[in-house]
């Protein structure tokens, strides 16, 4: 069982920043943040601190639990974002460390999208720059996915989703960089998926009027 602590706190820590120095801290007073594969909600916390108003959406009752005595003033919802998705509209969606855990990412990645014309995309990929996608399975552990059984795939792909749902990205591999984790890297085009091989987007809704 992960308790989101070791690897977790420079990890999140440097995401933070990024996503802070990003919109400016006082942005976030009032908002209202969905997060997507929340674990403990250490996330969710960081940004009701900031005067945001969280969702916290995560599969495991058990992290929950967790999540709900370590941030009492957390609003967790239990689901599975293979099956389902919460309604509702965000000014600012959070999608980080959960598309590779699932099979049904690309739904989860179109309604993710579909829910703010803001969003933080992060995930692991494959070492590739062309369009893959391949089945993969996934360890044992609280913060790994629900079902065994994932998919894995390349950034392309999720760029070709982000835009087939008209958000323009901006990718960032700045201010990232943390042991077991680094998006300041350059494809070798292996197809291999390797733990820690990450990508990191804002994503913002174009807007055609
Ligand atoms: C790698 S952790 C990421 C935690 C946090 N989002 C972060 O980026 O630091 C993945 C989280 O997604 C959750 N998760 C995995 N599969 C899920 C699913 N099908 N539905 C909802 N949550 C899921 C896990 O329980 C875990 O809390």
């Amino acid at each position: 069982m992960s308790d989101f602590e070791g690897h977790y706190v420079p990890w999140r820590k440097a995401r933070l920043e990024v996503i802070t120095n990003h919109f400016g801290k006082d942005w976030f007073v009032g908002k209202k943040i969905l997060e997507l594969g929340a674990g403990y909600g250490h996330i969710s916390d960081f940004f009701l601190k900031l005067g945001a108003d969280p969702l916290a959406v995560e599969g495991r009752s058990g992290n929950i639990h967790e999540g709900k005595v370590k941030h009492p003033g957390v609003n967790f919802v239990q689901m599975d974002l293979n099956k389902d998705f919460p309604g509702g509209i965000f000014d600012l969606s959070l999608n980080m460390g959960l598309l590779y855990h699932l099979t049904n990412w690309k739904e989860c990645l179109t309604k993710t999208l579909q829910s703010s014309d803001l969003c933080v995309i992060e995930t692991e990929v494959l070492d590739s720059d062309e369009i893959l996608e391949v089945n993969g399975a996934d360890g044992a552990g609280g913060d790994q996915a629900l079902d065994k059984d994932v998919r894995h795939f390349t950034a392309k792909l999720v760029e070709e989703v982000i835009t087939t749902c008209g958000h323009e990205f901006e990718m960032v591999t700045e201010g990232l960089e943390v042991p077991h984790h680094t998006y300041n890297w350059k494809t070798g085009n292996t197809k291999n998926y390797v733990w820690g091989l990450r990508r990191f987007w804002f994503t913002k809704k174009v807007n055609h009027g």
